[in-house]
């Protein structure tokens, strides 16, 4: 393993500096929620302290700073993801909330009776339940494309569930529950070939990836900004222009419109139209500073050494005996979810956890997934590039302790 993970980068992260129960603290749960990096924590610090004003209203000082500000962020999003205006970035408060503008506001233009809704069997809740939501408003059905017993996307299934009624295709960039990388680019190849759009549900993705939507083609990505090393409460949809223009606005307030009479209202150009009421422009800003932070770290050695660590965690976890894994197929990145057998993986995460070792448990907001697996839950380890070797030794040693405490 390269020594990328030095106690340098882990010193940016002051979460990390604490101990629970008073043992030192190993954050296995990034997948979750991400640690934030110091600069982070000065920025929204300075946007309270310094720069806080209502972004595109008044004309004073303060508000045209915060303005620029916050437009600023979104062109740091635009070029960190390649697309090519900042009228494409739209400001969410996360994945769930970019998924359900795109299942209210598409599915307002584009969806109706009999129409279909194609998702996978590896999706989180949120790429599942809105489309859920919009096929029982219109009458349309929801199609599920499977994954085999290795976690793989079965992309000729998916291929033959795309159909002459197919409105749109969502599908998981990463899966938060497997870390299969899913073969995106191929996906929306596919589904173009037949004329039917694709979002990529990226909460995953984003961070473990490079993404360049132009380059995937994709006609959405929908990202937060929390398990990025930002800010919770800001988060990203990016929709081609011509689908954006054409959808209507999924709410109505301030900042939204053109102009508002009782005779009839007329509506903001992009990307405000999606942007209803006060921005959560600190937010914004924060998640700006995360993408400086990564940015300036060496992108290649920081992936090269999560890989590692995710290997190692994968080589340390199989040694121990009964403990199943989930998602063998590769690529392969991020998290590692697993049952011990004859343990209770709730029992198994509260004794972690007095150890000072968090890692997540249940159902992992993916419960077809779970019942594909024939499980009522997991754990899930979800290293970053600030864990390091040593803390997966430890979460080992502690299962080995949990099983030995369990069974015997
Ligand atoms: N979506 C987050 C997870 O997978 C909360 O843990």
């Amino acid at each position: 393993m390269n020594t990328f993970n030095s106690t340098t980068i882990r010193r940016d992260f002051p979460a990390l500096q604490q101990q629970v129960y008073g043992k030192p603290l190993i954050y296995l749960d990034s997948a979750a929620t991400a640690q934030k990096p110091q600069c982070v924590i000065d920025t929204v610090n300075a946007m309270h302290t310094q720069w806080n004003a209502n972004v595109h209203r008044a004309v004073h000082y303060l508000a045209v700073q915060c303005t620029e500000r916050y437009e600023q962020a979104r062109e740091t999003v635009r070029r960190f993801i390649h697309a090519l205006s900042a009228q494409e970035i739209i400001f969410t408060s996360g994945t769930t909330a970019a998924i359900n503008l795109l299942a209210f506001s598409f599915g307002e233009r584009w969806v109706g009776a009999g129409d279909e809704i194609l998702v996978t069997e590896a999706e989180h809740h949120s790429n599942i339940v809105p489309w859920q939501q919009l096929c029982a408003r219109k009458g349309a059905t929801l199609k599920v494309a499977p994954v085999d017993d290795s976690g793989r996307l079965q992309t000729d299934a998916l291929a033959a569930l795309i159909g002459e009624r197919t409105r749109l295709v969502c599908v998981a960039h990463i899966s938060n529950v497997l870390g299969i990388v899913n073969p995106v680019k191929e996906i929306v190849q596919l589904a173009h070939a037949r004329g039917v759009p694709v979002l990529i549900d990226g909460a995953q993705g984003i961070v473990h990836e490079p993404v360049d939507v132009q380059a995937l083609g994709c006609d959405f990505y929908a990202f937060s900004g929390h398990k990025l090393y930002a800010p919770t409460g800001i988060g990203v949809l990016y929709g081609k222009e011509r689908y954006l223009e054409q959808m209507p606005p999924w709410q109505g307030g301030g900042d939204m419109i053109a102009s508002v009479s009782f005779a009839g209202t007329t509506f903001a150009d992009l990307p405000l139209k999606f942007e209803a009421g006060t921005a959560n422009y600190i937010g914004a800003c924060g998640l700006a500073a995360a993408i400086g932070y990564m940015e300036s770290l060496p992108a290649a050695e920081a992936h090269r050494y999560e890989q590692a660590l995710a290997d190692y965690t994968v080589r340390r976890l199989s040694a121990i005996e009964g403990l199943r894994m989930y998602g063998a197929a590769t690529p392969k990145t991020g998290v590692v979810s697993f049952t011990v057998d004859g343990v209770h993986p709730l029992d198994a995460a509260t004794i972690l956890d007095k150890s000072g070792i968090a890692i997540r448990t249940g159902h992992l907001c993916a419960e077809p997934l779970m019942r594909r697996f024939g499980v009522h839950g997991m754990l899930r380890v979800s290293p970053a590039f600030y864990n390091t070797p040593d803390e997966i030794d430890t979460l080992t040693a502690a299962l080995q302790k949990v099983r030995k405490m369990i069974l015997f």
